[in-house]
């Protein structure tokens, strides 16, 4: 996307000049634009990571530029909004960011910036993919692998939320596995035990995989060979990778069970249709009850707590320095 710059004041922003360095905070032009709003927080997804180290798919290749995908911030008005930033140099982890109303969700005045921050992208992943991506129908029953991230925690209780009969919960850190039955989860699973996967699994509608690669590997034929019915559908919808980009998909699986595999995220779901659900998901995580483990670090630190959150649950939040 073209660069808009004005003649105000510089900003500070946390810039990457390099994919093999984390973003420095600097001094950076600020943006222009009609909707230019101070920003309030800002959150450090995996998304936004492989944007700043040029692996995500919507990567150009283009730098210096500023990372951050949505965030929280207040408007000439007053008003504090949530919003979604186009694909753009121009990120949210910056003093001040230019945003379009159309992709913003306006907050009530109590709401915490940073807890708002922290939980829309990974709340959405479950919600979109649930409300928009296939037919959900309340009353199924969904299985999220990889649950002990922060999306898939948010996921646990989404589904529930949106009428799940059942959530199974995989994942391999026991720890936290056992704190989500808490939150909802009416099963837990050790993705290792995949016997107990499958059995545990054989009968459920939907899977939400944040996982994909080795672990959807050994989840898919776990599940499809102890299922009761194998006409009775399987929608088995990617959402993350982290457990490896590619699965070797065999040919049985498909021809063997009613099994779909789908994709849910940016593209795979258009824009106006995710824009359309953020004012109602971000009603529902401002009336509370939602578990995010998100941690405000001031945007000075970017370079340093960038490099320290790497591979931890936390959820690092930038705030104004
Ligand atoms: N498509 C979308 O709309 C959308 C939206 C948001 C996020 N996502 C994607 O969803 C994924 C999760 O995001 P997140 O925000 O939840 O990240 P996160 O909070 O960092 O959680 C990731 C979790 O993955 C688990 N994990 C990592 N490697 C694993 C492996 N090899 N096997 C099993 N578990 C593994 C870790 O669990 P433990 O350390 O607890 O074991 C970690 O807690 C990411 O790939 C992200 O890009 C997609």
């Amino acid at each position: 996307m073209a660069r808009t710059i004005s003649q105000e004041p510089a900003m500070h922003a946390a810039v990457v000049r390099s994919f093999t360095h984390p973003p420095r905070y600097e001094e950076f032009p600020t943006p222009e634009g009609e909707h230019v709003v101070d920003v309030l927080a800002a959150a450090l997804h995996p998304r936004v990571r492989s944007t700043a180290d040029g692996t995500h798919y919507e990567s150009t290749g283009e730098l210096p530029l500023i990372p951050g995908i949505d965030g929280v911030g207040r408007t000439a008005g007053g008003e504090h909004v949530y919003f979604v930033l186009p694909d753009t140099l121009l990120g949210s982890m910056a003093e001040r960011a230019a945003v379009d109303p159309r992709r913003c969700a306006v907050l009530p005045a109590h709401v915490d910036p940073v807890t708002i921050a922290a939980a829309m992208n990974p709340a959405m992943s479950s919600w979109i993919a649930l409300r928009r991506r296939i037919a959900f129908e309340p009353g199924q029953s969904v299985l999220v692998l990889g649950a002990t991230g922060n999306a898939g925690q948010l996921a646990v209780q989404i589904a529930k939320h949106l009428g799940a009969k059942q959530v199974i919960a995989a994942g391999r850190n026991e720890a936290r596995l056992a704190e989500l039955e808490a939150i909802g989860a009416d099963r837990t699973v050790v993705l290792d035990d995949t016997e107990a996967l499958g059995a545990a699994a054989a009968e459920v509608d939907v899977v939400l995989d944040y996982l994909w690669g080795s672990a959807a590997a050994a989840a898919i034929p776990a599940i499809l060979t102890r299922r009761p019915d194998r006409g009775r559908p399987l929608t088995w919808v990617e959402i993350g990778s982290m457990a490896g980009l590619e699965l070797p998909v065999q040919s049985q699986w498909l021809r063997a069970a009613r099994l779909q595999l789908v994709g849910s995220g940016q593209g795979s779901v258009p824009t106006r249709e995710i824009v359309a659900e953020l004012s109602e998901l971000a009603a529902h995580i401002a009336q509370g009850g939602y578990t995010i483990d998100a941690s405000p670090v001031v945007l000075s630190d970017v370079e340093d707590a960038w490099t320290r959150s790497l591979g931890s649950s936390e959820r690092v939040v930038f705030v104004p320095a």
